[in-house]
């Protein structure tokens, strides 16, 4: 298979990368900066500004069995100024207009589109279940979502199979937000963050990347999944389920309002969320690897 990634070079492109050129596929990353994709047997490097289709990497688009769109600035940094928050937004909707007009100029056209998104598009939520019929909501990250998605909607009309990826909280060790989350916890000050009550929809890396693969390969998925395990946690239980596996106590609540004047707005991050359920991965008949936090964590660690 021909797999194009663009914004591949980050935490999940990079994983997915290496799960395809290891079982023989070939992969074209696109990035703003190329000189920092490690040259490698199978992956091939091009350059985009993520705004503009260029006659160079469209040339080899039109070659694709699947196009995966994992492009945007990062939403951990801090902090969430009002030209970084632009920026987030911004960046989603560009990459994934520049990929549509992609699609719209090639002929033939890569029949599979993978679309990022997250599971912030739900919005923060009490302890409902969110399926993906759920509605979106309002806040800062659900306009985000909700715009990302939409950027790529158009290639529905294309005869394009498009599946979005609503993706959780994804954990691995060398980056993300699960290294932040650890610190506390390994320097023995471990415990519940705000009321420890708001959920985490979170997913072990290797089945966020088995899934990608899931989903390119299954004709029938369409439209949008949610990329979490099956069992959200509580944040009181995710931080006691990682306190366990680093061997750590788990005693010291980290309050709402010192994170809140710490952080800002960013602090909804860690403050509130939602207990996002896969529904339809599992009525496709995906089996995940780690369905506990505890049991990834331990895996991780
Ligand atoms: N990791 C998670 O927990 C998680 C959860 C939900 C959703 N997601 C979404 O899934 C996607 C991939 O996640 P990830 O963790 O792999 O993200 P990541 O490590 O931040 O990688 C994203 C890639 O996007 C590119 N990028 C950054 N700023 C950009 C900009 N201004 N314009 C165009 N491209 C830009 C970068 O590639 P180049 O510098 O090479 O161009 C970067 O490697 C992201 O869009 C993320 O929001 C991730």
């Amino acid at each position: 298979m021909k797999v194009m990634i663009a914004g591949g070079s980050g935490l999940i492109g990079s994983a997915l990368t290496r799960s395809l050129i290891d079982d023989g596929h070939e992969v074209w990353l696109l990035s703003r900066n190329t000189s920092k994709v490690r040259p490698e047997k199978g992956v091939n490097a091009l350059e985009w500004d993520g705004r503009t289709v260029e006659h160079q990497w469209l040339e080899v688009f039109g070659q694709m069995d699947v196009v995966v769109n994992l492009a945007g600035a990062t939403i951990g940094q801090w902090p969430w100024s009002q030209a970084h928050k632009k920026e987030i937004l911004q960046s989603r909707v560009d990459a994934g207009r520049t990929i549509s007009k992609a699609f719209e100029k090639s002929s033939p056209r890569p029949p599979v589109l993978l679309q990022a998104s997250g599971i912030g598009y739900y919005g923060p939520r009490d302890s409902e279940p969110m399926h993906e019929e759920s509605p979106a909501g309002s806040d800062f990250l659900s306009t985000v979502a909700i715009n990302w998605e939409s950027a790529t909607r158009v290639v529905d009309t294309m005869g394009v199979r498009r599946v979005i990826l609503r993706t959780g909280l994804v954990l691995a060790c060398e980056a993300g937000v699960l290294p932040l989350m650890a610190l506390p916890v390994r320097l023995f000050a471990g415990g519940p963050i705000g009321s420890g009550k708001q959920g985490i929809s979170w997913i072990h890396i290797r089945d966020q990347v088995r899934a990608i693969r899931f989903l390119m390969e299954n004709d029938r998925a369409r439209g949008a999944f949610n990329l979490c395990a099956p069992n959200p946690a509580s944040n009181a239980d995710f931080m006691s389920a990682l306190a366990r596996a680093l061997h750590r106590p788990y005693w010291l609540p980290a309050p709402a309002f010192a994170i809140r004047l710490a952080l800002g707005e960013m602090s909804d991050l860690l403050l509130s969320g939602q207990f996002a359920i896969p529904q339809r991965l599992i009525n496709l008949g995906f089996v995940f690897d780690f369905e506990s936090a505890y049991d990834a964590f331990t895996d991780l660690y």
